[in-house]
């Protein structure tokens, strides 16, 4: 596997938490995985081992000579070494400034996969995330198409998020390797006189699949297909999707190390405890612990609906609720938050910034979890609030709509304020009945999302593929 982020080495999001646990579940059915990612800034080396000296990556006229790390957790994790690359505090950029030379660093982590191939570690499948992977496949199609160390390897590419597409200018295609190739078309890596990495992997690989069933087929219609809706009805026979499966291990109330106390279906009292703690850390009125409190944790963007919950945010207060939200994104959803909060100072809390711990701590604390996506191609903290007793309310959209039903959350179907309120209103209603509250509660901990499932179906993809050859 190749991508640009991995839990517990590097992570923005979702991606990261799957990229770091699917390995675990394809070897547990017994398949052997092997996942390459930058080393950048923030990977502790500390128990790594440096295990390739000297792997030369040639992007004509430069030359980027590059080394391996191993790390060894239940699966090896190796780190593609450039410090002049890599090792800078962000992983995409600063500042909000993406880094200029992104399609220097993701055409390096996609090469270095191949030469990977080549010189450490011969994969069946080379399985790309994603924009910052997406040369992998078309590499593997073109400049490396003829040598016969390749033979038999297929590719497969998983969207987590077709809003990426990783653009840069035309003349990036003589940086890459693939100056005066046939490739800048539109059935190759071409989208509107740019050059689209995602292209990379939805025209050269093998097979596609996304995160979810339903956004498999949301993102071949206009609405949700960012104009790649067309590329991807293109391939629909060669897409599917495929339900992320979550870490139990890393996101379990009976076990987790970020929280006040621990409970479990079979005692549910630790989980005032936690609400004490979050209502603390956030500053709220001790009339909070008798309302209904709704966490949220999302990247402030305009898919995870940042704009909706500032549009909701008086009907929000004047229906009861108390809200605490961490988050940390694109200044204006910033903003809006903040002015939330500003308005409403002894009910709306919020956090800017990326705090692992205080994501725990709001999915065990609060008693809902609002999540009213414009887009989710799955959504994993529904997910995980679902095992914490945290009620999702959800906008019914890609992984939000397959994860949650009723009985176990809320979802409305519209992108609107008034929408999202009419959901609020309901949950506000069902949590005035403790007893059914609690009901709604135990449904959501039974719920089973652990990766079994979704890695049996990654499993039989591969062999799919492999059987292709
Ligand atoms: P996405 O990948 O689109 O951001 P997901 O729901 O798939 O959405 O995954 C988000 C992951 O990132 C979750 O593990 C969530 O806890 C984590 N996360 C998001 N924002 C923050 C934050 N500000 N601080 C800590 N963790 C965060
Ligand atoms: C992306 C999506 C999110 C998904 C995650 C992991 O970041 O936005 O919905 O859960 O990838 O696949």
């Amino acid at each position: 596997m190749v991508a640009s982020e991995a839990a517990p080495f590097a992570k923005t999001g979702g991606l990261a938490d799957v990229v770091g646990s699917l390995p675990a579940a394809l070897k547990a059915l017994g398949h052997e995985v092997a996942v390459l990612v930058p080393r950048y800034a923030t990977v502790d080396l500390k128990n790594a081992r440096r295990v390739y000296d000297l792997l030369p990556i040639w992007l004509p006229p430069q030359r980027y000579d590059t080394s391996l790390y191993l790390i060894e957790r239940e699966t090896p994790f190796y780190f593609l070494d450039y410090p002049p690359l890599y090792d800078r505090p962000g992983f995409y950029g600063e500042d909000g400034e993406d880094y200029p030379d992104n399609h220097i660093r993701f055409a390096v982590l996609a090469q270095a996969a191949l030469e990977f191939c080549r010189r450490v570690w011969r994969p069946d499948i080379l399985h790309a995330h994603d924009w910052q992977a997406g040369l992998a496949p078309a590499y593997l199609r073109t400049i490396y198409g003829n040598d016969p160390t390749f033979l038999g390897i297929r590719s497969l590419f998983t969207i987590h998020n077709v809003g990426y597409h990783g653009l840069f200018p035309a003349a990036a295609m003589a940086d890459i390797g693939l100056g005066g190739s046939e490739e800048f078309r539109p059935d190759g890596l071409e989208f509107f006189g740019k050059v689209c990495y995602l292209k990379g992997g939805l025209n050269y690989a093998d097979a596609l699949n996304t995160v979810s069933p339903t956004y498999a087929r949301e993102i071949q219609t206009p609405e949700y297909g960012f104009g790649l809706d067309g590329v991807l009805r293109a391939r629909s026979q060669a897409l599917s999707g495929i339900l992320n499966g979550v870490d139990y291990a890393e996101w379990n109330p009976e076990t987790d190390a970020f929280i006040a106390a621990h409970y479990s279906t079979a005692d549910l009292s630790g989980k005032r405890i936690c609400k004490q703690d979050l209502v603390n850390e956030f500053g709220l009125p001790a009339e909070a612990m008798d309302a209904p409190l709704i966490g949220i944790v999302s990247r402030f963007t305009s898919q995870k609906g940042a704009g909706l919950v500032a549009e909701a945010a008086d009907d929000l207060v004047a229906e009861g609720y108390y809200l605490a939200a961490l988050g940390t994104g694109e200044p204006q959803y910033e903003e809006l938050f903040l002015a939330m909060a500003a308005r409403h100072p002894s009910r709306i809390a919020v956090r800017l910034g990326y705090d692992n711990a205080l994501a725990h701590k709001i999915e065990a604390g609060a008693d809902l979890f609002l999540m009213p996506s414009h887009y989710e191609p799955c959504g994993l903290n529904q997910i995980y609030s679902l095992k914490y007793g945290t009620v999702p309310v959800v906008r019914a959209t890609g992984g939000l709509d397959d994860t949650i039903e009723p009985g176990t959350g809320f979802k409305f179907w519209n992108y609107s304020g008034s929408e999202l309120v009419g959901a609020l209103r309901a949950a506000r209603e069902a949590f005035a009945d403790a007893e059914g509250w609690r009901a709604i509660m135990l449904a959501g901990m039974a719920k089973d999302f652990s990766w079994s499932v979704s890695a049996a179906e990654y499993a039989r993809l591969y062999e799919r593929l492999g059987a292709r050859v």
